[in-house]
């Protein structure tokens, strides 16, 4: 059949139309734990169209039921999102039974194709795949490519999809069948960053590009934009009359695992500082968008990004401190000598009035002694003014978006304690997800997969925001090349490096 003979068969705004997914680096780490995982809940929810291809693209000389294999040997399923509804009266074995009998369905639509990233003689193979696809659709399905990969390929990826004309998808010359999606880090500072965006434009239309960055997809991330302005009683206090400082932790109790190729040189600031942490203090100093639209969302909060002051690298060493874990250097693939951090916390201010001398102080760190991603409002203490000699906490309000895990908000306060005696405590006011939320937390990517699917970009990056973070960022690593900058080593599962603790105690406050 030829290219002309296809219908439209182009994704409509829901995801009900078949497509094909190639993704790019099918054997590694994000693929394995995070992708096929998330594919195989949306199946088992229904969440997929009746019939679509998944190709995984890799440099294994393997064919499709190879790769299957591969990925049931990984545990896919085991790491997939439960269904959403099972049946109380099943026994887990049944339920055992049930989900192997899904995998078998759902592999079906799983396929592979031997590939290097920077030789033209897999994509060319890849062309007859997809138009085989489309036959046995008949129709132009429309075709993402998904670069998993370590970023130092994205370019050679690019450049073969490009020459190959598999960018222009299946009624060539048209940009309707494609789309692109590339995961975080975007380049590796401001100018390589540019770079891509640069190759990228060349090649496709704004409307096809999806910049992921999986924190946007987290349930608790999207909350806080309904938390904050959907309530009226939250705003009038967000500012610098009322906060006195935020603090945003991202601690993770694994190290890099086997993960040490793509860690090294990359580091915890271009792993998660640059995109999800930003992203997470794009969330709570945003201003109110003008309207719940694509690109008034994308608009505030990319204000927010470009509002934060940036840190000479001079200034680096005040600012910013960088730490490694002790026991980093005997991590599989990690140089003996490494300088690679796995851990930082910094002090940032914003240059705006809403938070004029309110500091951001941010950590995130490997190794940590539990896992902790949240954000918290520390409110302005006021309890003295009647209460000093009635033991006022030290902290008083604070407001805590807990991202994962224990999905939640909580609120403190202060309240009298119960007796004949006037005495101070605090207490806290908590909406856990697990006992309000009817349904199952859909997966960051999950959505970030469905949203791809749909053809919508609220929750993906536009190239203004990743600028901004990758000046402020680029500015750090700047300043760490000068050598007296030190990589304090901490001990494994502490709270990073005692300089850390001393960032922010020197302003008298303290870590939550
Ligand atoms: C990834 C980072 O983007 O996010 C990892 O590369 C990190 O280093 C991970 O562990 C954390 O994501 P999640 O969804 O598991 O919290």
């Amino acid at each position: 059949m030829s290219d002309h003979e296809l219908v439209n068969y182009s994704l409509p705004s829901t995801h009900s139309g078949p497509f094909v997914m190639v993704i790019f680096g099918a054997t590694g780490d994000l693929a394995v734990n995070k992708l096929f995982p998330a594919l195989f809940s949306m199946y088992k929810n229904k969440l997929l169209p009746q019939r679509f291809y998944v190709v995984g693209f890799s440099r294994r000389n393997w064919g499709d039921d190879d790769f299957r294999k591969f990925l049931h040997d990984k545990h896919i399923m085991s790491k997939s999102n439960k269904k959403e509804f099972i049946d109380p009266y099943l026994s887990d074995q049944k339920i055992e039974e049930d989900e192997e009998k899904l995998w078998a369905m759902f592999v079906e639509n799983i396929y592979y194709q031997h590939g290097i990233f920077d030789e033209p003689f897999g994509y060319e193979a890849l062309i007859k795949k997809l138009v085989g696809f489309d036959e046995e659709i008949g129709a132009c399905i429309t075709r993402i490519f998904y670069l998993a990969t370590p970023p130092d390929n994205y370019l050679s990826i690019l450049t073969n999809l490009d020459s190959s004309k598999l960018s222009e998808g299946c009624g060539q010359g048209s940009d309707k069948w494609t789309r692109i999606a590339i995961e975080k880090p975007f380049g590796r500072d401001l100018d390589t960053a540019k770079m891509l965006d640069q190759k990228l434009g060349q090649i496709f239309s704004e409307k096809q590009v999806f910049r992921i960055d999986h924190y946007l997809g987290k349930e608790t991330i999207q909350n806080m934009l309904a938390f904050r302005f959907a309530n009226s009683i939250f705003e009038p206090l967000w500012n610098s009359e009322y906060i006195d400082h935020i603090q945003i932790t991202f601690a993770e109790k694994e190290g890099i695992k086997t993960r040490g190729k793509f860690f090294e040189g990359t580091g915890i600031m271009r792993d998660v500082a640059q995109n999800h942490i930003l992203q997470m203090l794009a969330a709570v100093a945003m201003e109110q968008p003008r309207s719940f639209t694509k690109e008034e969302v994308r608009d505030a909060r990319a204000n927010a990004i470009k509002s934060i002051r940036c840190i000479e690298p001079s200034d680096v060493k005040k600012s910013v401190i960088r730490g490694q874990y002790k026991t980093y250097l005997s991590e599989q693939d990690v140089a003996a000598d490494s300088m690679t951090e796995t851990f930082v916390a910094m002090k940032l201010m914003l240059e705006n009035e809403r938070f004029a001398n309110v500091p951001f102080y941010i950590r995130a760190g490997k190794k940590m002694p539990q896992e902790m991603m949240e954000i918290s409002v520390v409110f302005k203490q006021t309890c003295h003014i009647l209460f000093k000699e009635y033991g006022c906490p030290e902290i008083g309000n604070v407001l805590t978006f807990r991202i994962q895990p224990d999905e939640g908000i909580k609120m403190r306060v202060i309240t009298k304690k119960p007796g004949m005696k006037l005495a101070l405590e605090t207490v806290d006011m908590k909406f856990n997800y697990i006992d309000h939320v009817e349904h199952r937390i859909v997966d960051a990517y999950e959505k970030v997969l469905l949203d791809i699917l749909s053809g919508d970009q609220m929750l993906f990056n536009r190239s203004d925001e990743l600028e901004s973070s990758w000046q402020l960022i680029t500015n750090i690593l700047k300043g760490w090349e000068d050598e007296s900058v030190p990589l304090y080593v901490y001990d494994d599962s502490t709270w990073g490096p005692m300089e850390a603790n001393e960032l922010i105690e020197k302003d008298g406050r303290k870590w939550l």
